[in-house]
Parts: structure tokens; sequence; C-alpha cells
């Protein structure tokens, strides 16, 4: 789909020509300053009782009188935020894909728009007209929507711009990390995904590595390697790097879990929804997903992406409960349970970043369902002990739409680590299990300015709409455009 600003104020909007009118109000009744035609129509809908302003609400017309486009879709935002904005976009999308609308024009009508309301609302048709389809090609062909127009005032065309094409960016990298989140377990293995980065650098001027077995057995990366080795399927660890900035300028490092598919190993996960584990890569995917973007986008800036990548499975050769392993950093860990596998792969990944000097190293990963208990669906959890960086994060997120949420990392939830047997048990009690993990981790990252996000609860939905939401790739964006030089 194009995306386009066109200067128009709403007093012209009923004159436009295009297949569909969107106007997005805010508020209570017709908006200030609407087209005289359109506001006609708007409260008449108001007084029938077809359309009532409340956020959400929408009404569909065609033929409206005096008006040049022959749809007009009226939605009610929330608020004149750009998330609300973006909502509504996504409402009005959904609405309109099934028709034979091709050339959409958009307004915000009583309040005025920037560049994060031009951002959400690419996001919004990006996420509205995205389909799976790599296993499933019966499945309906895109929307035959073709362009959106998104109307403004000639002093915030440029602002409008900018957000523009920061949208189509972070649109293409979270469509990227719902499509791999997406694919079943035989459909993307860790090769698969090494496939993908390579393909992805090839596009996009990437510099990418793969290391196989032997390597990581070089490295001494004992903990990967062990939960890589109850399974036939190839173990991959990734580095694509992005260099956007003079060498000199330390980096960004993104480590991505990339458990392509979790049954929970030895200590196996219940049969009921465990296909969901086909997602406990996406992680790995929102790193992929941000190297597109802050590529398309050229950004100042050097980025690294880092993704460990295995399955998890029970056989004659996996990990037993009990079993020691000696990880990349020379602690030993106690495996108590080894479907707590993500933080064995990262913790080895966490060792390795260090070469980089990085700037800031960003673990993502599907890692505790505790997380899902705690947050839900709606932010991620964000774990460090940097108050900037957990400022940028949590700024970032906000600004993207793709909000997370600071949890604690007292030194106290370090004692549920202890082991008679190693440096560290990989569990502690259920009570508290996503600070836990995180406590793991900080273990390895060592001095280095590191955050944790746990994505289990963000990175897809269940039930009838099962499927990757391709977060927090917004969110990492704007933190990777915040570290920029332009
Ligand atoms: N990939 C899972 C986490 C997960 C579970 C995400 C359910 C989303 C939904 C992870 O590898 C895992 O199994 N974690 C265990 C840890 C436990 C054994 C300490 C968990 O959360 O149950
Ligand atoms: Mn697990
Ligand atoms: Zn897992």
């Amino acid at each position: 789909m194009n995306f386009n600003t066109r200067v128009a104020a709403p007093a012209a909007w009923s004159q436009l020509s295009c297949d569909a009118l969107i106007v997005v109000s805010v508020g209570d009744g017709v908006p200030a300053g609407l087209d005289k035609t359109l506001a006609a129509v708007m409260s008449a809908a108001i007084k029938a009782g077809d359309l009532e302003c409340k956020p959400g609400r929408s009404l569909l017309l065609m033929g409206a009188p005096g008006v040049s486009a022959p749809r007009v879709l009226f939605v009610v935002a929330a608020d004149a935020s750009a998330k609300a904005f973006g909502k509504a976009v996504l409402g009005a999308v959904q609405t309109l894909k099934a028709g034979g609308a091709r050339e959409v024009a958009l307004g915000l009508a009583g309040a005025a728009a920037g560049a994060a309301h031009a951002e959400a609302a690419v996001c919004a048709c990006g996420e509205a007209l995205y389909v799976y389809r790599h296993t499933k090609p019966s499945a309906a062909a895109a929307a035959p929507l073709k362009s959106m127009l998104l109307l403004c005032e000639s002093d915030t065309r440029a602002d409008l711009d900018e957000g523009l094409r920061l949208g189509r960016a972070v649109a293409e990298g979270v469509a990227l990390a719902r499509e791999l989140g997406n694919r079943p377990g035989n459909h993307c293995t860790p090769s698969d995904l090494a496939a993908e980065a390579r393909r992805l650098a090839k596009a996009h001027g990437l510099k990418v590595e793969v290391l196989d077995r032997k390597d990581c057995e070089k490295l001494g990366m004992g903990a990967f390697l062990a939960v890589a080795q109850g399974s036939d399927e190839p173990l991959k660890f990734i580095i694509a790097r992005w260099n956007g900035a003079a060498k000199s300028q330390a980096p960004v490092v993104l480590v991505g879990k990339g458990i392509t598919f979790d049954s929970g190993g030895i200590s196996i996960k219940p049969a009921a929804e465990m296909d969901e584990m086909k997602f406990d890569m996406c992680g790995a995917a929102s790193v992929l997903g941000t190297l597109k973007a802050v590529a398309a986008l050229k950004a100042k800036v050097n980025l690294v992406g880092v993704i460990a990548a295995c399955e998890n499975l029970p056989s004659g050769r996996s990990i037993k409960p009990g079993d020691v392993v000696t990880s990349m950093s020379k602690q030993t860990v106690e495996i108590l349970n080894t479907d707590a596998e993500g933080r064995l792969i990262l913790c080895d990944a966490l060792t390795y970043v260090e070469r980089f000097k990085p700037a800031a190293v960003v673990d993502i990963a599907t890692l505790t369902g505790a997380c899902v208990i705690a947050l839900g669906g709606v932010r991620s959890g964000l774990f460090t002990p940097d108050d900037a960086l957990a400022g940028e994060l949590t700024q970032a997120g906000e600004r993207a739409g793709d909000p997370c949420w600071r949890m604690p990392v007292d030194a106290e939830y370090d004692e549920a680590l202890k082991s008679n047997f190693a440096d560290m048990g990989n569990v502690g009690p259920r009570a508290g299990g996503a600070i836990t993990a995180a406590k793991f981790l900080q273990r390895f990252a060592g001095r280095l300015p590191w955050a944790h996000l746990d994505i289990a609860g963000s990175a897809w939905k269940s039930g009838a709409a099962k499927g990757a939401t391709g977060r927090p790739v917004g969110l990492l964006t704007h933190f990777v455009l915040g570290r920029s030089k332009d």
C-alpha cells in the first residue's frame, strides 16, 4: 500500500476525489471546522441515532449527498492521541478492506495530527491488511486497498511525511516479525531463521555471520549447546550487523531468543496449547524485524542483532533435570527444569556480545509464563537496573504504541537461584518467576548496560485471533533511532 500526504483543510474534504473518505473525529458531536457538507451528513447521522459519538463507533455511508467520495466512513476516536488515531484507523481499514475501495483519504477532524499520528496510521494499515499465507495459500489475498492519502494542513505536512516514512519502515519490520513468528516449527527452523537473516542482509546491506555447533563448542557455549543437544535440528547462532555510523561508534546490541519450538524438553509441557510454543522465537523475529526497519531507514547508528536459535525437545540426548553445565562465562548452572531453556541460550549470547563493547544491550525473549500472569498482553515486561536505559525504552514504547512496564530487579530476588551443586540453578520458586528469570540473565550481563524485555504476553495472541503481533519491533526501532546521530 502507498502512503502520501495531501494538503486539504477539513473545510474542503467533501470535494476530495477518492474511493473512500475516512473522517476520524474526537469528542462529542460534529468536530469544529469540518466541511459544511460533511458536518450536515454527520449531524443527521447522529440525530437519527445511527452514529454514536463514543470511542470505536463508526458509520459507513454510500453516496452521501454533496460528497465527492462515493464512500464516507465516520470513525469516533477516544481522544486526539496517536494511539487513539491508530485504533480508529485500524477499525476503519478492517471495515473497508472487504469492499471495493482502492484509494482512501484519511483525516483527523477537530484536532491536529503529528508525526506519531501518521506513523500510527501506517502501522494500523499494516496490521489490518496482513494475511498469513505461508502454509495456507488458500487464504484470501491482500485486500484491494492501494493507497492512502493522509490529509493535513500545509504547516504540518513535513512532520506527517516524516511520520509516514517511519511508519512504512516500522510496519515492514513488524510484518516480518509477525510472519516469521506465525510460521510453524517445521517451516521455521534455526536454519530457516539463518536463511532469513541472509536474505535480509542481501536486500538491505547487512553483514551476517552464522555460527554452527562446532563454532559454539569452540567458544565454550555450554548452556546453549545443552539446550540444543536434544534435537536433531542443527542449532544456529546468528550475528547480523547494520553499520550506519562510524566504526568508532559503540553499537546497540539486540539479543533474541530463537527457540523455534519449546516442548519443555524432559520437563515436558502439557499438551494443551503446546502448539503456541512455535512462537518461542518471537524475540529472534523482533531482532530481524528491527534490523529491517533500521536498515530501511538508513539510520546513522551501528546495530548488532544476535540470535541464539535451536529447538527444545526431549530425546535420549536431552539434558536432564539435575544436569550441570558450564556456560561461556565459566559460571556453572544446575538445570533444575529443562523448560527454563530460554535463559540458558541467552546467557551465552550475553557473554558473547561483550566483544562488541556495546553502548547498550537489550535481550528480547518470550521468557516466562509468569510475565503473562503479571502483565497480560498489553505491556511487555522491562527489567534493568539502569534507570536511564529504562527511561529510554519506556519512552520508545510509548511513542511507538508498543508499550512496556518496568519490573523490579532487587538483589533479594537473586537468592532464589542458589544451588548446592553449581554457581546457580536455572529456576527459582513459582512466585516472582519473571523476575528470577531476569536475575539469572543479569548474572551474565555483568557490567554491560543491559535491559531485558520479557515479551511472553505481548508477542502473540491466543484464541480465535491466534497469531504473532510483531511486537516489540516498534519499541525497539524507536529505541535504536533514539541512539542514532541524526
Ligand atoms: N517459552 C516459555 C515461556 C512461556 C510460557 C511463554 C507460556 C508464553 C507462554 C519458557 O521457555 C518456559 O517454559 N518458561 C517456564 C519457566 C519455568 C520452568 C521456571 C515457565 O514460564 O513456565
Ligand atoms: Mn520453556
Ligand atoms: Zn521457551
